[in-house]
C-alpha cells in the first residue's frame, strides 16, 4: 500500500486592532498545537528583519514618510517575500500561525482617504489564502484601557476605529463567498480566549487534511 498524501498543515491568522491581544494568543496557540504534538511554527507581517522590513519599519517608526500607496505595495511586498516558505511550511505539515497578513494590510491602508479596499486587495491577490481567520475584537476604548497606545505611526484613537470598522465591513463582504472569518471577543481574560482558540486551532487542523491551499482573493 503506498501512503497518501502527507497531511498539509494549516493556515491560521490572527487579525485585530493594535493591542488586542493577537501576538500572545498566537504564540500561545502555537505552544498548544506543539503540546498536542502538531507541527506549528508563528508567524508575523510585517517582518521587520528583511530590507522591505526595515523600510516598513522607519515607515512605522516615524523617521521615514513614504507614500501610502507606496508603504501598502512595500506591506503587501514583504508577504510575497515570504510566499514561498509559507507554501513550504504547509507542505510539509507545518501549521503557520499568523500574527496579521492582507487583511491587516487592506484594513489600515483602506483606511486613509482616497485608497479603495479593491485597489488594496489587488497587490496580495493570489497569495496563500488562510484556513481561518480569528478576528480578535475589542472596542478601540477598551483596547486603550490596556495602556496608551505608543509612538507608532497608526497607534492613533481615531484611526483605530476607523481600521476596526474596515475589518468588520472585510469581514461582512466575505460572508458570500464563505471565507472562514471567526469573532471573537477579546475582552476577556486571556485564559478564557486561549481556550475558545485552542479549540477552534485544534479543529482546522483536523479539518485541511487533503484540502488544497487555497489563493487569496482569487
Ligand atoms: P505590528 O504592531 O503587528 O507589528 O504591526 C505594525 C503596524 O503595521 C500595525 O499598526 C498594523 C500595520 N500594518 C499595515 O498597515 N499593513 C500591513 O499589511 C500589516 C501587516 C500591518
Amino acid at each position: 500500500a503506498t501512503a497518501g498524501p502527507a497531511k498539509r498543515g494549516a493556515f491560521i491568522l490572527f487579525e485585530g486592532v493594535d493591542r488586542c491581544g493577537k501576538t500572545t494568543q498566537a504564540n500561545l496557540l502555537v505552544e498548544s498545537l506543539k503540546q498536542a504534538g502538531h507541527d506549528a511554527c508563528f508567524m508575523r507581517f510585517p517582518d521587520r528583519t528583511t530590507p522591505i522590513g526595515h523600510m516598513i519599519n522607519g515607515f512605522l517608526r516615524n523617521t521615514t514618510d513614504i507614500d501610502d500607496r507606496c508603504v501598502h505595495l512595500l506591506f503587501s511586498a514583504n508577504r510575497w517575500e515570504a510566499e514561498s516558505k509559507i507554501r513550504e511550511l504547509l507542505k510539509a505539515g507545518t501549521t503557520v500561525v499568523c500574527d496579521r497578513y492582507a487583511y491587516s494590510g487592506v484594513a489600515f491602508s483602506a483606511s486613509k482617504p482616497g485608497l479603495s479596499v479593491r485597489w488594496c486587495k489587488d497587490p496580495d491577490r493570489g497569495l496563500p489564502a488562510p484556513d481561518k481567520i480569528l478576528f480578535l475584537d475589542i472596542s478601540v476604548e477598551d483596547a486603550m484601557k490596556r495602556g496608551q497606545f505608543g509612538e507608532e505611526r497608526y497607534e492613533k484613537e481615531e484611526f483605530q476605529r476607523t481600521v476596526r470598522a474596515t475589518f468588520l465591513a472585510l469581514m461582512e463582504e466575505d460572508k458570500a463567498s464563505g471565507v472562514a472569518w471567526q469573532l471573537i471577543d477579546a475582552n476577556r481574560e486571556i485564559g478564557s480566549i486561549q481556550d475558545e482558540i485552542q479549540k477552534i486551532g485544534t479543529s482546522v487542523v483536523g479539518e485541511v487534511e487533503g484540502k488544497e491551499i487555497g489563493s487569496l482573493w482569487s
